[in-house]
């Protein structure tokens, strides 16, 4: 039952929304968060991604209900100025190129690099479901080899 209480990148927020709305339109719409991208609303593609207790989760399909103080990051709040690991990486090999989808990228890469510091090309392939209509899957790789080990 509404209002839920939301830990968002370090800060609590109440917000008063039905329980089954998606916790991607709470952080775009009520939040003002607007790192955190529609693109399928089907779970498919993943530019949706955040993190919620350190999981990668496709906020499109996640009623705001079941995270309910729970910890949830976003791009905004991966690191304040940009210094996280794979954000430096993403930099050095300039992986964006349209950039719509590189937030769920980004966080989806975390993820996977808090768990495996050194995952392995196949590795990558399973865990890195997200989807780039421009492509970037190369540059999305090297970027998360360059960053291995420093997560
Ligand atoms: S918008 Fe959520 S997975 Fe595509
Ligand atoms: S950079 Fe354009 S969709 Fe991925």
């Amino acid at each position: 039952m509404p209002p839920y209480t939301l830990s968002v990148n370090g800060r609590s927020h109440t917000v008063n929304v039905p329980a089954a709305m998606p916790l991607l339109w709470v952080l775009r719409d009520t939040l003002g968060l607007t790192g955190t991208k529609f693109g399928c609303g089907i779970a498919q593609c993943g530019a949706c991604t955040v993190l919620v207790d350190g999981e990668a989760t496709r906020t499109c399909m996640t009623p705001v209900s079941a995270v309910s103080r729970r910890s949830i990051t976003t791009i905004e709040g991966l690191s304040r100025d940009g210094s996280h690991p794979v954000q430096r990486a993403w930099i050095t090999e300039d992986v964006p190129q349209c950039g719509f989808c590189q937030s769920g990228q980004v966080l989806a890469a975390a993820a996977l690099l808090a768990k495996k510091p050194r995952p392995t090309d196949a590795e990558i392939d399973q865990a890195m479901t997200n989807i780039c209509r421009c492509g970037t899957y190369q540059r999305v790789r090297r970027a998360i080899h360059r960053a291995a080990g420093e997560v």
